[in-house]
């Protein structure tokens, strides 16, 4: 059973990008993946390379769900035309232990613009630590398209929205099966997009295929 782990870079209640993420559970769970989410954002310290041997519990529990994971999706915001703090510094947390290389993520961000931006920002640290973005969609004025309940959630209602979201989590889920050097032309292709350089993304994959097939 291929496993996807959600990640919400925001820490606020009535999050779009909560909201974003329980469509893509839905999605996910209706063709039978296994589903866990990481719910440990804001315990995570600023990043301390001192602290390197002993990071603390949120940080071994945030890479190990990310080990576990055969797929990672992040919905995050865009605060002030950059990614929010707290994901880029839980992000900068997995560089040494390398969890994230090779590991296809699909990107999200919910917000006022859809978070050219943040998603631009995630896509470059990522693929500087050998991870494989191989989805990426954005949710412009993300909360006319939501909705809030009685509990103070907010829930997407709109049809488009629902599909687009479906469709990236069908995307996320048909990476796994495939080879890095598989994922290659869609990777290059949202880096290029994003304005990212697509030099060390070549480097990654060819030693990422190489690795997939000693498997
Ligand atoms: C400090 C701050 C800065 C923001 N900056 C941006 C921005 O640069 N671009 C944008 O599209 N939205 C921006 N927004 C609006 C967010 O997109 C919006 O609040 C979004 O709903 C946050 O995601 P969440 O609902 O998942 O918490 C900002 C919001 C805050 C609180």
């Amino acid at each position: 059973m291929i496993r996807v782990l959600l990640v919400c870079g925001s820490l606020q209640r009535t999050s779009t990008n909560r909201a974003a993420l329980d469509v893509a559970r839905a999605a996910l769970s209706a063709s039978g993946v296994e589903v866990s989410a990481f719910e440990g954002l804001g315990s995570i310290p600023p990043l301390n390379s001192d602290r390197g041997d002993d990071p603390g519990d949120a940080v071994l529990a945030f890479r190990a769900q990310i080990r576990a994971a055969d797929a990672v999706l992040i919905a995050a915001p865009e605060y002030a035309g950059a990614i929010a703090g707290v994901v880029k510094n839980a992000l900068d947390w997995v560089v040494g232990s390398g969890d994230l290389y090779g590991k296809p993520v699909a990107l999200l961000s919910a917000g006022t613009s859809g978070g050219v931006f943040a998603r631009r920002d995630l896509m470059r640290t990522l693929s500087w630590q050998g991870a494989n973005v191989v989805a990426s969609f954005g949710i412009d004025a993300a909360g006319s398209r939501s909705m809030t309940d009685a509990d103070g959630s907010r829930r997407f209602t709109d049809p488009t929205t629902l599909n687009d979201i479906g469709a990236l989590v069908s995307s996320l889920v048909a990476s796994v099966a495939q080879r890095p050097s598989e994922r290659f032309a869609q990777i290059t292709r949202l880096a290029r997009d994003a304005g990212i350089e697509t030099g060390p993304l070549a480097d990654h994959i060819a030693a990422q295929d190489e690795a997939w097939l000693r498997r």
